[in-house]
Formats: structure tokens, C-alpha cells, sequence
């Protein structure tokens, strides 16, 4: 399945429970202060949680353009992290809650994109036995498959946010790193998370205040490239039809191979995620400047060229 056919089965795939689908926003944030750019499919949709503003619909589904340069130190050295990726989403305003989010995401993944049940993990937030409850009673996952944890709380400064359960795929020993601890959320390739469902049902003001909101929301993000890589049975975003071309073209510029060296993979790596960012950065209206989006901009381009 190419990357676009995923994109597609997956906006079908919500369409078809009832979602209206959208294209995804600029990266510019539209009338919100808190980001310099969108790094989630949930950010453009920040006054539809909070209740400040009326969503079209009830149910919304996007794959959202996204930067994120937190893991930048990471991009090219891991298999999953990028600058710029695409998050594929589903949305409830006030509608649907955990128990739909959650079927809905075993369905999609296990019956529609054909991934092996048995090597599904879930995480869950430490308190949260409602997931826990839906993921062992209602799907049958059983009990050592479903694991909780502290940090399992989704925010992205100040806004809507909640507890979270994500989706993860074991892939494999020889993916991990060895370690005895090896497990789910190691930070090694081995255990990939694919989808973060996060059950949006507070609003954190500046000072760090958490609100219980008046309807609970669903803001969900599955990674387009990681889960490609799993479907097209690579062993890095890197090499899917998402980005491989990209890498290819370099060779060519560059006189270089890849797969020869690992410091040459990293920096090829590195070239393909960087360029991306930046050709979507320009396309929605960034230009390198000093400051702000801007500056984010030059720096990734200076760092591509380095
Ligand atoms: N907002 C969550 C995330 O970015 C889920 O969409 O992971």
C-alpha cells in the first residue's frame, strides 16, 4: 500500500463512521499565539475542544501537514522521527467518546490495514481503567498486553488536553536494541508506536490549572510515514514511497549510495527530512528570517546544507 492509498483508506475509513473530512491546515497557526507552527492534527481545532467556537460537524478527520523540531537531534539517527510528518485524525467534538475511539482505531488497524493482533500493544494512562476496561472487556486484548503508564497525559501548551492510550507494534528482536528491559517505550526501533488516541477532557490555563471541559473530546494521531513503513515492510519511515525518492534524487546529486555507510544514510536521512520541512514551510508562506517561524525555517535549511 503506497502512502497516499493509506492517507485515503484512512479519511475513507472515518468518512464512513460519519466524519467530515477536511484538508489539512497551513502550517501557520490561525489566531493562536501559543505556536509558532501546527505540530499536531488537533492544534487547528484548539476552539472547537474548548467549546469556543461551533466545528462544521460533530465528527472531523484530517491528515494534518505537521513540524515538530523537538526530535530534530534524533531525525536520520532513528527510524520514526522527523521534522515534518503527516498525522492522520479523527476527531470528536462533544460527540463520540473512549469507547468508540478505541474500537474504531482496533478496527481500522487490525481489519482494515491487516496488522497482526498479537503484536499490538496498548498503553494507557496509570489511572485510567475506563481504556482499560474497553481495551481487555470490549476488544479481548488480554491484561499483559495493555500497560500503564504515568506519562500517558496529552498537552501541547496551553489548551485542551487529557489522558492518552496509544497503539504500538512490536517488530520484532531484531529490531531492538538487546537490552533485558526492552519493552514498550523503550527508545529503540523495536516497539513502534503507530497511534495515540487521547481522550480530551480538560482545558490548562497559563498558570497550569486543569479544567474539566463541559463535553469530553476525542483527538486522535496515527503517523502516516511509521505506519507505511510497517505496510510496506521497511525498516524506516526513510525507506517508504513517502520519502525514499527523495533520498534516491540525493544519490544522484551527490555521487553517493545508499546503504554503503551509515554516516552517509545519516546524512541522506537527514537531507530528505530537512528538505521536506522546508518545501512545506515555503509553500504555506514561511521565509527564513530572524525570528520566530522564520528563524525555525533558516535553521533547518542551514542544518540540510550542513
Ligand atoms: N494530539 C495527539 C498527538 O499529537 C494525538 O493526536 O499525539
Amino acid at each position: 500500500m503506497t502512502g497516499n492509498e493509506l492517507r485515503k483508506k484512512f479519511l475513507q475509513f472515518f468518512a464512513s463512521k460519519n466524519h467530515l473530512v477536511l484538508p489539512s491546515y497551513s502550517l501557520i497557526p490561525e489566531d493562536d499565539p501559543t505556536l509558532l507552527m501546527i505540530g499536531a492534527g488537533m492544534a487547528p481545532f484548539k476552539p472547537f475542544f474548548t467549546g469556543k467556537m461551533k466545528p462544521p460537524q460533530p465528527r472531523i478527520a484530517t491528515s494534518q501537514k505537521c513540524v515538530r523540531t523537538g526530535d530534530i537531534e534524533n531525525v536520520g539517527r532513528t527510524a520514526r522521527h522527523h521534522t515534518f510528518f503527516e498525522m492522520l485524525g479523527n476527531f470528536s467534538f462533544g460527540d463520540y467518546f473512549k469507547k468508540e475511539a478505541i474500537a474504531w482505531a482496533w478496527e481500522f488497524v487490525t481489519e482494515h490495514l491487516g496488522l497482526p493482533e498479537d503484536k499490538l500493544w496498548i498503553t494507557i494512562h496509570t489511572k485510567d481503567d475506563e481504556a482499560f476496561e474497553i481495551w481487555h472487556k470490549d476488544i479481548g486484548l488480554p491484561a499483559d498486553r495493555i500497560i500503564r503508564m504515568e506519562d500517558n497525559f496529552w498537552e501541547i501548551g496551553p489548551g485542551p488536553c487529557g489522558p492518552c492510550s496509544e497503539l504500538y507494534i512490536d517488530l520484532g528482536e531484531d529490531r531492538g536494541c538487546g537490552k533485558p528491559d526492552c519493552a514498550v517505550g523503550c527508545n529503540c526501533d523495536r516497539y513502534l508506536e503507530i497511534w495515540n488516541l487521547v481522550f480530551t477532557q480538560f482545558d490548562r490555563d497559563e498558570a497550569g490549572n486543569y479544567t474539566p471541559l463541559a463535553k469530553k473530546n476525542i483527538d486522535t494521531g496515527a503517523g502516516l510515514e511509521r505506519i507505511a513503513s510497517v505496510l510496506q515492510n521497511k525498516r524506516s519511515n526513510f525507506e517508504t514511497d513517502l520519502l525514499f525518492p527523495i533520498i534516491e534524487r540525493t544519490c544522484r546529486v551527490a555521487g553517493v549510495a545508499y546503504g554503503q555507510s551509515e554516516k552517509t544514510d545519516v546524512s541522506l536521512k537527514v537531507i530528505a527530512d530537512h528538505a521536506r520541512s522546508l518545501t512545506v514551510m515555503i509553500a504555506d508562506g514561511i521565509l527564513p528570517s530572524n525570528e520566530g517561524r522564520g528563524y525555525v525555517l533558516r535553521r533547518v535549511l542551514r542544518r540540510a546544507v550542513r
